[in-house]
């Protein structure tokens, strides 16, 4: 019997590889270390008599892809966020879509945490003052920054990730945590995280820390821009490690210009890989290149997951752990 054919879009593990060979042909052109720009028609070619992808926050799987390959039938990601992928066409065409949560939740609210703290302490400007041997006097000012324990922590979106942050800030660092989360929290879990739900322009004004974990959508594009960031202290920081497109990064590079807000530590960005030009030139902000969920455990954990619900899609070995749209599945029995 012939295996089904997939293709792995992305550079991964080599041990994940193997994995998947045992159960595919896998056809990996970018093997471990080689990432591909794929466009929609490079992608549609390279797809053509696969029955699976496995992908990660790109490339983009969209309705016309999804014509271009009747043959797909799983699109597996190692991401948590699928806004890359049209999940509602996925869907009406029969293809299962899985994404891989949880696995990376603890080490994503570690950076986050990370970069909430690089931004409030100026760590990246000093750092930099430091290497232009710039460093020739002490001052009772130098680089001051401002508190992170006791402050109070605003959390834009108490998803998995939002309250790992939240427990970090209040058990570790004994700040007042607000949130606002378009549902609330049961009541338990609000008292068991210690946070207190507000309106999102309550939360703009009362944070002194601002940490943004929203999922992007239509209705997240822009959440914070310039009217929200207006909201804000201004020694207050802005950190973002959701999606680029939650925050309008042209707003903010100006509010930091400006010094509307003390600073900002961001991992994701409009148009990434591209960076919005005013962020480059703006000292207050910590910049990173979308690798919150970058450690090599949690990496592997990821592509591990990936793996998984491919195989179990498409070897038919287990059920996919975490399908987006398992509807799909009873529909095929
Ligand atoms: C995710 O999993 O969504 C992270 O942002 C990495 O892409």
């Amino acid at each position: 019997m012939s295996r089904p054919r997939i293709l792995v879009a992305i550079p991964v593990f080599a041990e994940v590889l193997a994995r998947l060979g045992e159960h595919f042909d896998v056809d990996a052109p970018c093997g471990t270390d080689t990432t591909i720009d794929w466009t929609a028609d490079s992608l549609a070619a390279r797809l053509q008599g696969a029955a699976g992808v496995l992908v990660a926050g790109a490339p983009r799987i969209d309705a016309g892809l999804l014509d271009a390959c009747p043959g797909l039938r799983a699109v597996c990601s190692m991401a948590v966020g699928y806004n890359n992928i049209d999940l509602p066409a996925c869907t009406a065409a029969g293809v299962l879509v899985s994404n891989a949560p949880d696995v990376l939740t603890e080490t994503t609210a570690d950076f986050g945490f990370a970069l909430m703290m690089a931004a409030a302490r100026r760590i990246t400007e000093s750092e930099h003052f430091l290497r232009a041997g710039r460093w020739t006097h002490w001052s009772y000012d130098l680089f001051a920054g401002a508190d992170v324990h006791g402050a109070t922590l605003g959390v834009l979106g108490m998803g998995r990730i939002g309250q790992a942050i939240a427990r970090r800030g209040k058990g570790g660092f004994g700040m007042k945590v607000l949130y606002h989360n378009r549902s609330r929290l049961d009541a338990a879990i609000e008292q068991q995280l210690g946070a207190q739900w507000v309106a999102k322009d309550e939360l703009l004004q009362r944070a002194d820390h601002l940490v943004i974990v929203v999922p992007y959508s239509a209705a997240s594009h822009h959440l914070v821009g310039a009217a929200e960031l207006a909201l804000m202290k201004p020694t207050a920081t802005l950190t973002n490690i959701a999606r680029g497109g939650v925050v309008d990064d042209a707003a903010l590079a100006q509010a930091l210009r400006e010094r509307r807000i003390a600073a900002a530590g961001l991992d994701v960005f409009e148009g990434e890989p591209a960076v919005h030009p005013g962020l480059l030139t703006v000292p207050n902000v910590v910049l990173t290149p979308h690798i919150a969920s970058a450690s090599l455990p949690t990496r592997r954990a990821m592509a591990d997951l990936a793996a998984t619900n491919l195989i179990a899609v498409l070897a038919i070995e287990g059920t996919p752990p975490t399908a987006l749209n398992p509807e799909v599945l009873d529909r095929r029995s």
